[in-house]
């Protein structure tokens, strides 16, 4: 018997990284999974691996209707939906307040936060139904930068904190119908991309720790498997009295040493 046998689950960015971990544990687990990912050529390669197990709607988590597609999409394939997880995310590279200009950071607050909060609440909204009547689980992607500084700039850090407050918020609202909680994981080499107003989005986190890695071998790195086995026990009936929890496997006890943020595109100036 397996952890999530029959469980029926819906992961947003679903395509690499992190969340593609995620979906083949939970396959591998007797899950059956639902994904929504922007990306059309990831969404391919992943229904081409895991075939009739996953569901994949290609979309934006930042679309109200995608969201909505994605359920829809999940619930026609499987049936009722367990699990919603929502981790689709981008990241800011690093960047200062002070690197950013005046004119530049509304935009790169509109690209971050449409992504890492708006998407993350409107995927919870169109789940909820669909959770409420199974009983089920909402969990969320956080980081060692929902709790510490040093992890991203001002834009991802503060990003990764709101979405404490909406595990805690959702859980006290939701308390005895879907239970909501969060995994805090911390560095992995993904394809997490940056802002496209910061010149960032052509560029990947896995590309620019790629070569340290090469260099220095793997000892003391984290991968995305790292990280699966807090989601797989969130969605199984062995945390169903668990609410309100993030799990913290960043395993960090302290920020990170500050580093120099490497240059990844001079910052376009946007009206
Ligand atoms: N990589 C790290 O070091 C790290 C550390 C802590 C937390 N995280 C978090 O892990 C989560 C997953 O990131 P990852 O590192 O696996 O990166 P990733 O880029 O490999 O995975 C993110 C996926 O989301 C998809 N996506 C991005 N924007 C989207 C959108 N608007 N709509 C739909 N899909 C979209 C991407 O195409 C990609 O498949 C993020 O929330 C990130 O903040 C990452």
């Amino acid at each position: 018997m397996n952890a999530l046998d029959a469980k029926v689950a819906l992961v947003t960015g679903g395509g690499s990284g992190l969340g593609r971990e995620i979906v083949e544990r939970f396959v591998a687990q007797g899950a059956r999974v639902g994904v929504l990912e922007r990306d059309s050529a990831k969404a391919e390669n992943l229904s081409a691996g895991l075939g009739s197990a996953v569901a994949v709607t290609v979309g934006d988590v930042r679309s109200a209707r995608d969201n909505e597609a994605a359920v829809a999409r999940t619930v026609d394939a499987f049936g009722p939906l367990d699990v919603f997880i929502g981790n689709a995310g981008v990241w800011d590279f690093g960047a200062s307040l002070v690197d950013i200009p005046i004119d530049t950071l509304g935009c790169a607050f509109d690209d971050l936060y449409g992504i890492n909060v708006k998407g993350y609440l409107l995927g919870a909204r169109a789940a909820v139904d669909a959770l409420r009547s199974s009983r089920g689980v909402m969990i969320f992607t956080l980081s060692n930068a929902a709790f510490l500084p040093g992890g991203g700039g001002p834009l991802y850090t503060s990003s990764k904190h709101a979405i404490v407050g909406l595990i805690r918020q959702l859980a006290y609202e939701l308390e005895g119908q879907v239970r909501v909680n969060g995994v805090a994981p911390g560095l992995m080499p993904t394809d997490l991309r940056g802002l496209p107003s910061l010149g960032q989005d052509a560029v990947s986190l896995g590309d620019l720790i790629g070569e340290q890695l090469d260099g220095a071998g793997t000892a003391g790195v984290r991968s995305a498997g790292d990280y699966v086995m807090g989601y797989v026990l969130l969605a199984s009936s062995g945390a169903r009295v668990t609410n309100g929890a993030i799990f913290e496997m960043h395993g960090m006890l302290s920020a990170p040493a500050r580093q120099p943020v490497p240059p990844v595109a001079d910052v376009p100036a946007h009206g």
